[in-house]
């Protein structure tokens, strides 16, 4: 029987992920100063011990004002990266491949962990809040402050943090660096004419509103060895009349190909606040057509995200060319054994073998006895 197609390996560039299934990037709310902790290793563990390909750390910021919140991740210092190899080590002793998430949040910064509300830190701690940047200066929602325009020089201060961040991710051991140009955070701000109104180079036109994109994926590609991939996270359609197309992603898939950018992953949403959010439907695979469509009509890789929750469900998507990985975030949170189920699932001849060797070999032995005694693997 032919190996089924979510666990056959991928290479880009110089490096091989095992299988398809990733770990999305998920913030944890627990970094201090933005320095990663025992919280973010033990976490981790749980997804490299359970068979995934490879894994996207969660938004690390490039500069201190660009955290979405208190507890995000940074790698806008030295100091930053020894946390960071810490978690490294954790998938590389598991075989996995490991990324990184770079992200400036933007006129979504400053805010509360979600338990807290997710609100701007302006109401709910004043003394705590800082000031946000953004395209133009119009509030993310109601009730948020607004940010302040950026001038022109500060641009290419970002576009140097975000360089500067990739080689401290280098210099941590990753193997892939993704850009954070999703979810209505500082990139993509850029991109949407909902939230960009700038008469300069960075606004107007589509070209123009996908200036900053390009300057930090050719930024960070110079800054990064060549033979490691390069990643991108777009929010394929704003899902708000007036927003980004599906047309204009693709657009822009194929230029950040031309400046280096490997993978696409394909999520969506999130430049506006609760209203947009609420008004989302999330049904099983429901961002896996913008993978397929980026995927055929730039000629890149990409990865589907969104409520991928079953094996076979999985499996399609891959096999079907839909997209080449699939990222699973809140499943792996309750189901860091996912790859296994989906080794037995899928019918692989040695499921446990998915499994580091001390489970592989009892789990070995247990189905052995099970099938032997007519029970199911
Ligand atoms: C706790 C949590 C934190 C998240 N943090 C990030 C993040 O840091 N960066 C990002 O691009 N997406 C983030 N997301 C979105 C996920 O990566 C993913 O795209 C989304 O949850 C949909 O996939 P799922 O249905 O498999 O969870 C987060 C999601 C969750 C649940």
């Amino acid at each position: 029987m032919a190996e089924p197609a979510l666990f056959t390996p991928l290479r880009l560039r110089g490096m091989t992920v095992r299988n398809r299934i990733v770990v999305s990037p998920m913030c944890q709310y627990r970094a201090d100063e933005g320095r990663a902790g025992d919280w973010h290793v033990e976490h981790h563990a749980r997804f490299a011990l359970g068979g995934v390909g490879c894994a996207v750390l969660e938004a690390t910021a490039v500069e201190r004002d660009g955290r979405i919140s208190e507890g995000c991740l940074g790698l806008w210092d030295d100091a930053q990266i020894d946390g960071i190899r810490r978690i490294v080590g954790v998938y590389r002793r598991q075989r996995a491949a490991v990324g990184i998430q770079l992200s400036h949040a933007g006129r979504k910064g400053s805010s509360a962990s979600p338990w807290d509300g997710a609100g701007p830190l302006a109401t709910v701690a004043p003394a705590r809040a800082w000031p946000t940047v953004a395209p133009s200066a119009l509030a993310h929602a109601s009730g948020w402050p607004a940010p302040a325009e950026l001038p022109v020089d500060a641009i290419g201060r970002i576009v140097a943090s975000f360089a500067a961040a990739a080689r401290r991710a280098v210099e941590a051991g990753v193997d892939f660096i993704e850009i954070h140009g999703a979810h209505g955070y500082l990139i993509h701000s850029f991109c949407s004419p909902l939230a960009n109104q700038r008469t300069d180079v960075y606004g107007g036109s589509a070209d123009n509103r996908m200036r900053f994109a390009l300057d930090v994926a050719h930024a960070v590609r110079a800054a990064i060895p060549g033979d490691m991939a390069l990643w991108y996270r777009a929010s394929c359609v704003d899902e708000i009349d007036g927003g980004i197309t599906l047309d204009d992603t693709v657009a822009l898939a194929r230029q950040l190909k031309t400046a280096g950018v490997d993978l696409i992953d394909c999520s969506a949403g999130g430049i506006q606040g609760p209203v947009a959010r609420s008004a989302r439907r999330e049904t099983p695979g429901y961002q896996v057509p913008y993978a397929a469509q980026v995927r055929r009509g730039a000629g890149i890789a990409t990865m589907a995200v969104g409520l991928i929750t079953e094996p076979h469900h999985a499996q399609r998507i891959v096999a079907d060319g839909d997209a080449d990985l699939v990222a699973l975030g809140r499943e792996l949170l309750a189901d860091p054994n996912f790859v296994y189920r989906a080794a037995r699932e899928l019918g692989l001849p040695e499921p446990h073998a998915v499994l580091p060797a001390p489970y592989a070999f009892f789990l070995a032995r247990r189905n052995m006895h099970a099938r032997d005694v007519g029970g199911k693997r």
